[in-house]
């Protein structure tokens, strides 16, 4: 193959306004977190960054969209409806894979449908992998050479604590499938909301079993890991047998206002090509370099797995 996969990697969306808001949804967990939203966030995550940062990735005509979770605040069915829309304007599920995030499933009181009902198309396996139509994780949805393996993290917790698990039997399904799709020669993307390896996130906001994820990585191996969470550009490297795996996570892609130490808006375009067996990977960050400003080409940077 030497034509080029195009992906744009896009999360942390958090999109407001909060709408759907009644007394029945009410609990310590979203009263403290519609608290933080009114004093802070509602003032980062604007909607309107949402969309402009959506609108350049579709002008780059991308192969497909990875959206890595969080894209709603307090886990609210009206908030899954309006992302539904919002999820429905990047494309066809086929071509738009999601994971959700600690805010998408914020809480064990819903009060309506689970985002993982209202979401479920763009959570599927493809039919070339499971004629299951039933939302579940790891999900794999392939689209020419490369499969999108979508992990859920997310799992309701208690105030203040935003941390997350995939439990025993994500983690072995997800070595499953890693080995199959390997033997496929598929370019195997991972896509997890939380940052998967050991020490990327402090305990409350960790992945607390990010040991045994990595341990699954290194054995099984992967193309790309790709994740969300810390609103911060990071790249780490695991190691296994073949060569490298770049664990890339992506900052939030509708911060209109810097916070904490948290950039303005961002996301990546992502062109995979295979040349003669090997894998390059360039990784593109667009995003707003200032208030008000454009979106822009901010670095490029050459992911391409070391071959050993
Ligand atoms: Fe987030
Ligand atoms: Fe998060």
């Amino acid at each position: 193959m030497t034509d080029t996969f195009t992906l744009a990697h896009l999360s942390d969306v958090h999109l407001a306004p909060i709408s759907g808001l009644h007394f029945r949804h009410w609990n310590t967990k979203r009263a403290l977190g519609y608290l933080n939203w009114q004093r802070g966030r509602r003032h980062v995550h604007l909607r309107s960054v949402a969309d402009l940062i959506a609108a350049d990735a579709l002008a780059h005509a991308p192969d497909h969209i990875a959206v890595t979770g969080d894209l709603a605040n307090l886990g609210l069915p009206g908030e899954y409806a309006a992302a539904l829309t919002w999820l429905e304007g990047l494309g066809d599920p086929d071509r738009v894979s999601v994971v959700p995030g600690n805010h998408d499933i914020y809480t064990g009181r819903l009060g309506g449908d689970s985002c993982l009902v209202t979401w479920g198309p763009f959570m599927r396996n493809s039919e070339s992998w499971s004629t299951d139509a039933r939302v579940q994780f790891p999900y794999v949805k392939t689209q020419g050479p490369v499969a999108f393996i979508g992990l859920c993290s997310a799992i309701p917790t208690p105030p203040f604590v935003a941390a997350g698990r995939l439990g025993d039997g994500q983690i072995a399904q997800l070595a499953l499938a890693l080995e199959r799709l390997g033997a496929a020669n598929y370019i195997r993307v991972v896509l997890i909301h939380h940052p998967p390896l050991p020490g990327q996130a402090p305990p409350q906001r960790a992945l607390q079993d990010a040991a045994a994820l990595a341990d699954v990585l290194d054995q099984h191996g992967a193309e790309l890991v790709l994740h969300g969470h810390n609103h911060r550009e990071m790249l780490a490297w695991r190691r296994y047998s073949a060569g490298g795996i770049p664990v890339l996570g992506v900052p939030s892609a509708s911060a209109g206002l810097s916070h904490k130490s948290e950039p303005l808006a961002r996301y990546y375009l992502i062109r995979m090509q295979r040349e003669d067996g090997a894998l390059r990977i360039n990784c593109e960050t667009r995003g707003l370099t200032s208030v008000d400003g454009e979106v822009m080409t901010i670095d490029r940077r050459d992911l391409a797995t070391p071959s050993v």
